[in-house]
């Protein structure tokens, strides 16, 4: 039945991607955006939008009685994480705690909210489930841990039906909706700038790990394969309930084999160097999302990584000048 929903970070990737989704589903959304990673043109269309920050303007909105939060609005880059690490524990941590204190004053319902594979670190076994440890190696994928445990005890204490989704490596686009970040640090669309003509070359950072080709493996979700299980997801949330879903396809990809993807699809030779490994690097991180299957009825249906990096292309292509 369609519900009002508040959607923080609506401009942004995989934000846009899910509002969108979730207006065609008849949904009633208010986008909350600051725009300071995400687009104004990336707005989704038949939605109503606010300019503001999710930490102090949702309290604000929500009075007006909304049935769910689906909150995307946060910093992302697992580099930056390092070297600045009061921006994430202030534009995440800081941010979510006051998002749920005004979903908790206003008897706002129900939350997805859009956690990550980082949580889990260097895992002891792939593929990774629910029930590993959760030692996240960036400060990045350490808030992101704090915010689910703030959820959990919110939905202990105060009845919040909760939904945490773990995202893997997402990747491709949605009608008019794709990968877009300012400082791209990303494998894919970094790679399709190389036949886009904006590079000239990709890095490929670390070719001695423990794993087949020497090149960190990982497990690639097409965006709009993750729109579904928000949509999912927001159907099974339960009141007092915390429940935690990976997302991902269950293959591993190395990141050689990125690039041969790449290749295929674009017809590019696309040069690629072997270069210094990037700190806070998993050496292979692969998803097991039965959890998501069994519970949610979730089913991808864009698990081939030629058609993710065919969308992520045709996306790149759409905003190349003519
Ligand atoms: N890589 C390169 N060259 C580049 C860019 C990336 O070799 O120019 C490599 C990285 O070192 C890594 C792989 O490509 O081995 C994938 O890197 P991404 O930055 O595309 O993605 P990550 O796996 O680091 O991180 C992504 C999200 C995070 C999320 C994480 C969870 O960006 O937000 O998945 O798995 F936390």
């Amino acid at each position: 039945s369609p519900a009002k929903l508040l959607v923080t970070g609506g401009a942004g990737y995989i934000g846009s991607v899910c509002a969108a989704r979730l207006i065609e589903n008849g949904h009633d959304v208010v986008v909350l955006d600051d725009l300071s990673t995400g687009h104004a043109d990336a707005i989704p269309d038949g939605c109503r939008f606010v300019e503001g920050d999710a930490a102090t303007d949702a309290a604000a909105l929500l009075t007006e009685g909304f049935d769910g939060v689906l909150h995307f609005a946060a910093k992302s880059l697992v580099g930056e994480s390092m070297q600045d690490p009061a921006k994430y524990w202030d534009g995440n941590v800081v941010t979510s705690l006051r998002l749920l204190e005004a979903m908790r004053r206003t008897g706002t319902p129900k939350l997805v909210f859009s956690s990550t594979a980082a949580v889990y670190g260097e895992p002891d076994e792939v593929p990774i489930r629910e029930t590993a440890p959760t030692r996240p190696t960036n400060t990045y994928g350490a808030t992101k841990l704090a915010i689910d445990h703030a959820i959990t005890s919110y939905a202990a204490a105060h009845g919040l039906a909760a939904v945490s989704l773990r995202y893997f490596n997402v990747a491709g686009s949605y009608r008019r909706f794709g990968e877009r970040h300012t400082t791209e640090t990303h494998l894919i669309p970094i790679v399709l700038q190389v036949p886009a003509g904006e590079r000239q070359q990709v890095q490929i950072y670390g070719d001695d790990y423990p794993t087949e080709d020497g090149t960190c493996v990982r497990d690639y979700i097409h965006v709009a394969d993750l729109a579904e299980a928000h949509l999912l997801a927001l159907d099974k949330a339960a009141a007092g309930e915390h429940r935690i879903y990976n997302l991902g396809n269950g293959t591993g990809f190395s990141n050689r084999q990125v690039v041969d993807t790449c290749r295929e699809v674009t017809g590019h030779p696309i040069p690629a160097v072997a270069a210094e490994r990037r700190g806070g690097d998993p050496a292979v991180l692969v998803a097991s999302s039965e959890r998501a299957r069994t519970e949610l009825g979730w089913q991808p249906q864009r698990a081939e990584l030629a058609e993710m990096v065919g969308d992520a292309w045709s996306f790149t292509q759409s905003r190349l000048p003519a």
